[in-house]
């Protein structure tokens, strides 16, 4: 039967601010009689003088400051700054860091405003799944590409109580304005470059390596961003090379590939990022090196249902045009790997010392997170989360 492309709305208020040295406009951006709680992480802000052009920009304003948000941020953290906000009244909220810091930002924007149980804003066994009405506004200054939570309404929040990272999205919780200033990723290390690149690819590759519907537009745009992390990102990683227009490149490109266009009519996967989220949660492991550990693994086990995309990604995104279909998307998954690999990020369980163990301990995750028919036909049962458990056991 001939797939058509679904019919969407395609909605996205972000202001984008991109360039060199645009914090002088945070004092336009955000209205003079706010008062503004700056949210941000474990220091690095502090440390490279983000913070400080962020004060001074802002000079004259009333503000407060709520730092300590960590890398997959909690709600046990947050919830202390939902009570600040309510105790001391602020009315804005403004972001300074990577995707945890504007995930959470987004979180207590949300549950500042939310009546009932905050645990309620999340479903997936945690929570009531309430949809989120109303929130704060806020704006981001954004320090890491790679999660596009800068342009989009989603956010990842770990419950530590429950072992849990779970998320939600509604129209209210797009940043109102961002600012995307690519000289803020020069203080970056190689490791944080390396997960942008990943995180940006795999959340392309959600949207894009499904079942064609015909999307032209969708798909030639996946696949130019494709393209360009593979030809950028051996660069990218390198933490001395402060080019201005590779480190531009990089961050227009993660915030492409998670601001909404991309899936618009199209189907999307998101398995990848299911099974990655309860590797973190149980063993810790950085958001983007999970993705590295599962996307390979779940293409080979899905080879079949995702043939026919198989075979353009091949064709278009690595040029692999000799030989049979099954040799073209053997090798696309085998290029997709080492890409990664040559990143720095390795694509097996056992370089992080873990064995098989972890298989039924994450399978039981997904079983109480209710992750149980995932993918874009929902047919990703937990045996098949388990085979791709258990192909990422394998080393070479
Ligand atoms: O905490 P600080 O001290 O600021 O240091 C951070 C953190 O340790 C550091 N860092 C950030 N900017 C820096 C910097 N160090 C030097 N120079 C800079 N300019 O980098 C470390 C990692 O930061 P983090 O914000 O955790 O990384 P990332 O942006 O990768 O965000 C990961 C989180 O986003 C979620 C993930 O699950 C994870 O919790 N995601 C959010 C999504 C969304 N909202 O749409 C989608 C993604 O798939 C993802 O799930
Ligand atoms: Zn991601």
């Amino acid at each position: 039967m001939k797939k058509e492309i679904a019919n969407f709305d395609y909605y996205n208020p972000t202001h984008i601010v991109f360039g060199k040295n645009r914090f002088s406009d945070l004092a336009d951006l955000i209205a003079a009689d706010k008062k503004v709680l700056i949210l941000y992480g474990g220091g690095s802000v502090e440390k490279f003088d983000t913070l400080s052009k962020v004060r001074e920009a802002l000079n004259g304003r009333t503000i407060g400051e709520f730092g300590g948000i960590e890398a997959n941020p909690t709600f046990e953290t947050l919830i202390e700054a939902v009570d600040l906000v309510k105790r001391e009244g602020y009315d804005f909220l403004l972001a300074v860091g990577g995707g945890s810091v504007i995930d959470g930002t987004k979180f207590v924007a949300a549950a500042a405003r939310f009546l009932g149980d905050p645990l309620d804003i999340f479903g997936n066994g945690v929570g009531a799944s309430k949809p989120v009405k109303e929130a704060l506004p806020f704006g981001t200054v954004l320090t890491l590409p790679a999660t596009g939570s800068e342009m989009n309404s989603g956010a990842v929040v770990t419950i530590k109580s429950k072992k849990a990272k779970v998320s939600f999205g509604s129209p209210v919780t797009f940043p109102v304005f961002s600012i995307l200033d690519p000289e803020l990723t020069y203080t970056l290390p190689e490791r944080q470059l390396a997960n942008g690149v990943i995180d940006s690819f795999v959340h392309i590759m959600e949207q894009y390596l499904t079942y064609p519907v015909g999307a032209m537009v969708q798909d030639r745009y996946a696949e130019g961003l494709l393209q360009t992390l593979i030809e950028i990102g051996p660069s990218v990683v390198d933490e001395k090379n402060h080019d201005y227009n590779l480190r531009a490149n990089f961050m227009w490109t993660a915030t492409n590939a998670l601001n909404g266009t991309l899936n618009k009519g199209v189907p999307g996967d998101w398995a990848s990022h299911s099974l990655g989220h309860e590797i973190t949660a149980l063993y810790g492991i950085d958001h983007a090196r999970t993705l590295a550990i599962v996307l390979p693994a779940l293409l080979t086990i899905r080879k079949k249902e995702k043939f026919d995309k198989l075979v353009q990604y091949a064709e278009r995104v690595w040029h692999l045009t000799e030989g049979s279909n099954e040799a073209k998307v053997d090798q696309a998954i085998s290029n997709t790997g080492q890409f990664f690999e040559s990143l720095g990020a390795p694509i097996y369980f056992s370089a992080y010392d873990l064995g098989e163990e972890v298989v039924d301990a994450l399978v039981s995750q997904l079983e109480k997170h209710q992750l149980t028919a995932i993918s874009e036909r929902g047919d990703q049962t937990l045996e098949v989360s388990r085979a791709i458990y258990t192909e990422a056991l394998k080393s070479k």
